[in-house]
């Protein structure tokens, strides 16, 4: 895959659709790619409570419920918006070129 300065290719556009969420590597760190309303988000695939895999939980609309204590963050936003979560997700930009996904390597500050 091709990557650039800024930003790491993780895969076709068209292989997700609208709903679907799946973990990617962005230089070396697990990120939660998710497809909401044709736009892509990319946020920290690390639960800030205690480290669950976002990916191995359940995406509705805009919100992610982790699978081990089932808090919830806004995947648009990257908040945490039920606990026992509390502390926000690193958030990454995302950008769709020539049908391929790319996010940046570092999250946004
Ligand atoms: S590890 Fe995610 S809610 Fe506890």
């Amino acid at each position: 895959m091709a990557d650039d300065a800024a930003f790491v290719e993780v895969g076709d556009a068209d292989a997700m659709a609208d709903g679907e969420m799946r973990q990617v590597r962005v230089a070396g760190s697990r990120v939660l790619l998710c497809r909401v309303d044709g736009r892509f988000h990319a946020i920290g695939g690390v639960c800030t409570h205690e480290e669950g895999t976002l990916a191995d939980g359940e995406l509705d609309g805009d919100l992610v419920t982790c699978p081990v204590h089932f808090g919830q963050f806004n995947v648009r936003t990257r908040e945490a918006v039920a606990p026992p979560c509390d502390l926000p997700e690193p958030v990454h930009d995302v950008k769709v070129e020539g049908g391929r996904v790319l996010v940046a390597r570092q999250p946004r500050a």
